[in-house]
């Protein structure tokens, strides 16, 4: 078998830099997307038909096409249609990112408040609670500690995913392992040791989440 890991052990500190680049698209995006992801929900049980509509078409738009033809379109189309907009790989990265991961945690929050029990909205109101302030304080704070988990494994798709911005050549851990293997005609090592590196994220990622979700039962 030829495999020579020698060839490239120079060059694994440049594809261990891809790491800061990965995890800053995921974690952005994870927030944005969170952000956005919770105003999507909240009008999609808002009750007011045509938002509700608007919403339930940015998901299926979003969960309905690839991801990585949303992340071309934004950085190739954007600066085609306002050619004063000059967009560099990050920031379109951390958008199409953002804007996808939206119309998924969309449906998590939205599937973690219908999960909430009704009595608890029912005697809000009777209490006279707000609408905001019942939100806010009685139905969110449960739904969230309920999603956790799906949330967590949003985050991790996101890491995973986030390969696909070579495409639009981010520097991230993929990118600079396909680099390694131009400049040093050793192909398969690079990506193994990429896959190494996105498995070990995900591992503690996975853990961290294990570890938080422990951490909300406490109180159970
Ligand atoms: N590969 C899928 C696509 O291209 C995944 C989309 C992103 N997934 C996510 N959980 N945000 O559509």
């Amino acid at each position: 078998m030829n495999l020579d890991f020698s060839a490239i052990a120079d060059s694994i500190p440049y594809i261990l830099k891809g790491i800061g680049v990965t995890l800053e698209i995921a974690a952005f995006a994870c927030v944005f997307g969170f952000i956005l992801g919770v105003l999507l929900s909240l009008i999609k049980l808002s009750g007011i038909k045509p938002l509700q509509w608007l919403a339930d078409f940015y998901t299926s738009v979003f969960r309905g096409t690839p991801l990585v033809l949303q992340l071309i379109i934004i950085y190739m189309g954007i600066p085609q249609m306002f050619p004063s907009i000059d967009i560099s790989p990050m920031p379109a990265a951390i958008l199409a990112f953002s804007l996808n991961s939206a119309a998924y945690i969309s449906e998590i929050i939205r599937g973690g408040i219908m999960a909430v029990d009704k009595g608890q909205s029912e005697a809000a109101q009777a209490l006279g609670v707000s609408y905001t302030s019942m939100m806010k304080d009685i139905i969110l704070p449960q739904a969230l500690k309920n999603i956790i988990p799906a949330l967590m494994n949003e985050f991790i798709s996101l890491t995973k995913e986030s390969a696909i911005v070579t495409v639009i050549g981010a520097l991230d851990i993929m990118r600079r392992a396909y680099i390694v293997g131009g400049a040093t005609f050793h192909y398969i090592e690079p990506l193994l040791v990429a896959g190494l590196i996105y498995y070990i994220i995900v591992l503690i990622l996975s853990y961290a989440g294990k570890l938080v979700e422990k951490r909300m039962r406490i109180g159970d």
